[in-house]
């Protein structure tokens, strides 16, 4: 693929700033190219093959960009919304120039791991339907969880809309008046989780998102915190779904 682009797009990208700030970075004569100081900021450069560096530090190439968040109640995901609070509002400003999006997404009221990237591919293979990429979810739920629940989830589901939903795995933690489950679904209908139990009699209290395929939520993440993910996360997402 030819990575040819603007120098100053090449830099925002890669987290430098603004347009606007690296453009005065270029202009104010700090940037090299093979060793030779550049002004233009529309120069097309290929940062595969050419030396690009910035006050005499090579540059940190980077077209993609994968953060995990742990998504608190109380924000929406989107990425901007005129009234309410998005998950990309906090992102902080490093990031500004990657044009990132929410792989996925929660109810404003679900919690948990969320994947925000701009990379459209891997994105669009981790939701697609065929993909069958298994959620898992610890929920709290109004209502005692019993073997019945159990074995109706793993035959799928029929929601209030007549779709039968695919097997899913629900695991008993605690059961009660106030019962507490894992369960695994392997698609991702509106409110799916919250429908299932709704048409099992049961309403859903809390709802966390632990795991996407393979990556796992980090629990050192506090509600509204998010990390990179590491190159062994990606590699293992990508060798999931790709
Ligand atoms: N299922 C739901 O009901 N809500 C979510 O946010 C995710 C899955």
């Amino acid at each position: 693929m030819a990575r040819r682009q603007r120098l100053d797009r090449l830099l925002a990208n890669s987290g430098y700033g603004t347009r606007k700030n690296v453009k005065q970075i270029i202009r104010n004569g700090r940037v090299t190219v093979d060793g030779n100081r550049v002004t233009d900021n529309g120069m097309q450069v290929d940062p595969e093959s050419q030396v690009i560096e910035i006050d005499g530090e090579r540059l940190n190439y980077r077209e993609f960009i994968y953060l995990m968040m742990n998504k608190p109640q109380g924000v929406i995901s989107a990425t901007e919304d005129r009234y309410q609070e998005t998950v990309l509002d906090l992102v902080p400003d490093e990031y500004s120039s990657f044009r990132l999006f929410p792989a996925g997404r929660l109810d404003k009221d679900t919690e948990g791991l969320m994947l925000l990237t701009n990379d459209g591919k891997l994105a669009h293979e981790l939701l697609s339907p065929k993909k069958h990429v298994p959620k898992k979810y610890f929920a709290r739920i109004r209502g005692c969880v019993d073997e019945k629940d159990c074995q109706a989830f793993s035959e799928g589901i029929v929601l209030d809309d007549g779709y039968k939903t695919m097997p899913a795995r629900l695991n008993i933690l605690n059961a009660g008046e106030i019962s507490e489950v894992e369960v695994i679904i392997y698609e991702g209908k509106f409110h799916q989780v919250k429908r299932m139990f709704e048409a099992t009699g049961k309403e859903v209290i809390y709802l966390k998102r632990l795991e996407i395929g393979p990556l796992k939520l980090d629990e050192d993440l506090e509600p509204g915190c998010l990390r990179e993910i590491t190159e062994e996360e990606i590699q293992k997402l990508k060798s999931f779904i790709l």
